[in-house]
């Protein structure tokens, strides 16, 4: 644990065997010494992201999500400016610093819509924006950042070429490569991630990934497990552990060290628990309570089973207090920027 926390590249050996620890002692000690790192370079705040699904409609044919455009069965919808305005009017009003505008990915998506989208919710909102609607052009980047948008969330999902191009036969690795890193050089909070528990997916790979989380310096790294969706080409394959999550988790933290690490709503939903005050003793700092309105917020279903998908919005406020409580942690509700930028300019 210590050769991984104080190599400038860590051995990719290390990051094995610490994701290979099978022994309970061992990975509590794992996750203990994740849990310190997180304690040393960010503190016990838990910062919240409100997240608006503001659309559910998609072009890609990812091959483990529920809103690929494959799935016939799903009604699709698209919030109105004025039902996204008020979201964000609540997520404010609850005192949150940030809110993730996330869709599915779709070419009909007017990049000038969301650019003044963008502009109003700055006008109106002293709030960070995330947005996360996938891959686009150098050009529509430009224009969401000019408009004000902080930071953008575009996970990698596992850095092994030829699973990548199993999952998503239409994409292509490279490309998905260069959004991320054309996100970074226009300044955006930049933020990746990986699945969990993908079929064909190594020990080996997810060593990988970390290994291009820390190469990459990313700001923020969304880490979950898969959960099969039954109108999906994986619908017959098993879900990801939720040792393996949990042991990314931890290793990325002891690594990255001050990256904006989520418990994930995906590891909240596995097998039916919630495995997030789990995620956050082992390293995470974040959560992200969903304000997306009903009836359309059971229609964002990614996966089955997602936590809080019959609740009203704005109704996580008790429950993420309680978690906190329970882990000896306090909510932070700043915007909570990237430390990464805060740190190389102080270096
Ligand atoms: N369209 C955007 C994009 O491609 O980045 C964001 C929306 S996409 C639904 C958000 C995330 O959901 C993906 O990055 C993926 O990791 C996750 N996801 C989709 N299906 C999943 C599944 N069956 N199990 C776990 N995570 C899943
Ligand atoms: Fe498009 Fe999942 S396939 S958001």
């Amino acid at each position: 644990m210590n050769r991984l926390y104080t190599a400038d590249v860590p051995d990719k050996a290390d990051i094995e065997y610490a994701l290979s620890l099978q022994y309970p002692a061992q990975m509590a000690e794992l996750f203990a010494f994740a849990d310190e790192i997180r304690r040393r370079y960010i503190g016990d705040g838990i910062l919240l992201r409100g997240i608006v699904e503001f659309s559910n409609n998609c072009d890609n044919t990812c091959k483990y999500c529920g809103l690929n455009k494959t799935n016939t069965n799903l009604k699709r919808y698209k919030l109105t400016d004025r039902q996204i305005l008020n979201c964000i009017e609540q997520i404010a009003g609850a005192g949150i610093g940030t809110v993730v505008l996330q869709s599915g990915e779709q070419a009909e998506l007017d990049p000038n819509w969301f650019a003044g989208l963008i502009r109003e919710i700055k006008t109106r909102f002293d709030i960070a924006i995330t947005l996360s609607v996938g891959e686009r052009t150098f050009d529509d980047y430009a224009l969401w950042k000019e408009a004000g948008a902080d930071r953008y969330l575009l996970k990698i999902e596992t850095t092994n070429r030829q699973l990548y191009q199993n999952l998503h036969p239409q994409m292509s690795f490279d490309n998905r490569l260069k959004c991320s890193r054309d996100l970074k050089t226009l300044g955006y909070q930049n933020g990746s991630g990986s699945i969990i528990g993908l079929a064909g997916q190594t020990i080996s790979d997810i060593a990988d990934d970390i290994l291009f989380f820390a190469g990459e310096q990313f700001d923020m790294l969304g880490i979950g497990p898969f959960i099969p969706h039954p109108a999906t080409a994986l619908s017959d394959c098993p879900p990801g552990g939720v040792e393996m999550v949990l042991k990314t988790i931890a290793v990325t933290r002891i690594i990255t060290k001050d990256a904006h690490i989520p418990a994930t709503t995906a590891i909240g939903s596995l097998n039916g628990n919630d495995y997030r005050p789990d995620a956050l003793i082992a390293g995470a700092n974040v959560l992200m309570p969903n304000f997306t309105p009903q009836p359309w917020r059971q229609l964002y279903e990614i996966y089955p089973g997602k936590r809080c998908v019959t609740e009203a919005p704005g109704t996580c406020g008790q429950c993420i207090d309680m978690m906190a409580n329970a882990i000896g942690r306090t909510i932070d509700l700043s915007r909570g920027d990237s430390l990464k930028k805060k740190r190389n300019k102080c270096a």
